[in-house]
């Protein structure tokens, strides 16, 4: 059975809509941890559109499961994951104007800087995953960098319009899976997962972990409305 890492990002994305202290990451991170999810994670952008330095530092002390930090390969993250020591980094691509990561990080191009920074964590005692799209080159490189785990970049299948589109994307995700376990890498997935398209990726037993934000705040945010309300109904009347 594949495991679940939560990604708490969105909830602090509401809380720094009004630069408040709640929603608390933290809180939201407990509570996953409390409903069975094996994992947490965080992206630390270098913006700090969302997640603060003050999360991750607390949830290294809270997270009873595996923190999962997802990070950018530029000097001050690195810094910052090798004093937190999460039990994962996991690096992407990042872009200043992007709404969420949009594709994988391109591993073969990057390949010699990547080096460098995979050892340097490695030498911290943290595990390197690479979020990569599922093509055979990146997972070759990922290996060639000693990569712990490769994260299969699932947006393109989750976004794909026709069925004909989104099984050719099944496929590429299928083959790199099958390719990284050959290689002796362990197998992540993530982005765009959701309550739908989990039916046809949870048939990828290569995978071992399945990283998932959006649709379960989102899901979070409407099955806890009624209570909510409910709730300060009571304390109107
Ligand atoms: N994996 C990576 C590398 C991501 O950047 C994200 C988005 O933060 C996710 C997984 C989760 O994606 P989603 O929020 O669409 O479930």
């Amino acid at each position: 059975m594949a495991r679940l890492a939560v990604n708490v990002d969105h909830i602090a994305t509401v809380r720094q809509a009004r630069l408040a202290k709640e929603p608390d990451p933290v809180t939201a991170a407990a509570l996953a941890e409390l409903g069975g999810a094996h994992g947490i994670v965080v992206h630390l952008r270098e913006d700090r559109r969302h997640i603060q330095d003050r999360d991750v530092a607390i949830l290294r002390e809270t997270v009873k499961t595996k923190l999962n930090l997802e990070m950018a390969a530029t000097r001050e993250i690195v810094e910052i994951a090798l004093k937190i020591k999460p039990d994962v980094a996991t690096l992407v691509p990042e872009k200043r104007q992007e709404l969420t990561t949009e594709g994988g990080l391109d591993v073969t191009a990057f390949e010699t800087p990547l080096k460098e920074v995979v050892a340097s964590l490695h030498g911290g005692g943290i595990a390197v995953s690479l979020f990569v799209n599922p093509d055979a080159k990146h997972i070759k490189t990922a290996h060639r960098l000693e990569a712990d785990y490769v994260e299969l970049h699932t947006g393109i299948f989750s976004e794909a319009r026709s069925f004909a589109r989104r099984q050719e994307e099944y496929e590429r995700i299928v083959t790199a899976a099958r390719l990284a376990r050959k290689l002796g890498i362990g197998v992540h997935a993530g982005h765009g997962v959701d309550y739908q398209n989990i039916f046809w990726l949870r048939n990828v037993t290569e995978v071992e972990e399945f990283s998932i934000g959006h649709s379960i705040i989102a899901r979070a945010v409407l099955v806890g409305m009624e209570r909510a309300v409910r709730e300060m109904l009571e304390l109107v009347s």
